[in-house]
């Protein structure tokens, strides 16, 4: 989407002109699943789509926000507090609105038209993605100059207490803080991080949209997040940690007798030995070896498909191809699951012809057709 483009846009819905325009990806993870709520590491990159915001001041004392993607639009007079108003697109930059307000910040009228080509609730962080970009948004044009790692930190804050879902960090802090051609190596405890070279060589990163609505994806969710801390709270009972991610593989299998379920012990179990293969998948980048950060993707998906029990024959029908397919080292679901997307590296020069081939095998076998686009890694939220 060009300026122009947004400002035609923007003229066309509020009769003026916008003064500003801003641009906030989306985000893979490359691995650490479910680790962020745990206290572990993830490995998140930001990517080319994302949000798009063209933004003027107003005079009326009302927040007006108009979206190119959703017909649904909304006008709030001032408030100093606002609650969810069911489940439109514009809770996002509402709730982020209303967080930057709670932290006691001024805030004057907005006229806001949003734009996204991130397909939505696919798991690539659309809905971090809009709010990082209406907080570093109203954060420059009022002068709040919030750095960017707090602006994460409260977009965390509008998904579980305004939108309700008990997500960790990685969506916020990958959208915000992302680099061109880098992974963040990210510790969801501390937020302490590193950025990873990703050098894919002749390799590229395909991301695969299952097209499987998210139906049920945030109750499963929570139900996962619940789950977690039950594990925590059992192990505590001899174990000295602060987060399931604190308990090493070792430690873990000689406490298993104080979980005494077997769904815990498999959750649990993924949870330990994801949090290992980030440390691995680290390793493996740091020293070139993309063959074996490719073999860690595929147990990654293994144990999300089979402990977690997130994934789900779309996402495993992608990986199963992609396991098959001599050009493909390593693919994963990412993100939440539950539908949604998949990552892959696959050879640059078999890129159209694996995207033809994917397509018919998960046709066939799941009657629509998966979406299918290479990937660049880029920067994070920005003013264009
Ligand atoms: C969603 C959440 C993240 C993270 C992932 C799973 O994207 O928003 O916080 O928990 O799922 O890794």
């Amino acid at each position: 989407m060009t300026k122009t483009r947004l400002a035609e846009n923007f003229r066309n819905r509020f009769h003026r002109e916008p003064e500003h325009y801003f641009f906030c990806p989306g985000r893979v993870n490359l691995i650490g699943e479910h680790i962020d709520y745990n206290g572990g590491e993830v490995m998140p990159c930001a990517i080319s789509r994302g949000t798009w915001l063209a933004i003027a001041k107003n005079v009326d004392k009302k927040l007006r926000f108009e979206c190119g993607n959703f017909s649904e639009t909304a006008d709030f007079h001032l408030q100093s507090s606002y609650s969810r108003a069911g489940k439109e697109w514009f809770n996002y930059p509402l709730g982020s609105i209303n967080q930057l307000l709670h932290e006691g910040h001024l805030i004057s009228g907005l006229d806001m038209f949003y734009f996204g080509d991130l397909p939505i609730g696919a798991g690539l962080s659309s809905s971090a993605s809009i709010e990082v970009l209406t907080m570093f948004a109203a954060s420059e044009l009022f002068g709040m100059n919030i750095p960017k790692i707090e602006i994460a930190r409260l977009g965390k804050k509008v998904e579980n207490e305004f939108i309700g879902v008990n997500s960790g960090i990685m969506d916020q802090f990958a959208v915000a803080m992302g680099k061109k051609d880098k992974a963040i190596l990210l510790n969801c405890d501390t937020l302490a991080y590193e950025y990873i070279p990703f050098d894919t060589g002749n390799f590229v990163l395909a991301i695969i949209n299952s097209n499987k609505p998210r139906t049920l994806a945030d109750s499963k969710y929570n139900e996962r997040f619940a789950q977690c801390g039950q594990v925590l709270k059992l192990l505590k009972q001899e174990v000295d940690a602060v987060h399931l991610c604190d308990i090493d593989n070792a430690t873990f299998e000689q406490h298993l007798h104080l979980l005494n379920d077997p769904v815990l012990e498999k959750r649990a179990r993924h949870v330990v030995t994801e949090n290992e293969r980030v440390k691995k998948a680290r390793h493996a980048l740091l020293n070139g070896q993309l063959a074996t950060f490719g073999r860690l993707m595929y147990d990654s998906h293994a144990s999300l498909q089979n402990l977690y029990e997130v994934s789900g024959p779309e996402l495993d029908t992608i990986v199963d191809f992609c396991k098959s397919y001599h050009a493909c080292i390593g693919a994963r679901m990412t993100g939440a699951g539950f539908g949604g997307c998949a990552i892959a590296m696959v050879e640059e020069a078999s890129f159209e012809d694996f995207a033809k081939e994917l397509t018919l095998d998960y046709k066939k076998r799941i009657g629509y057709e998966p979406e299918l686009f290479a990937s660049v890694i880029d920067d994070g939220v920005r003013e264009l």
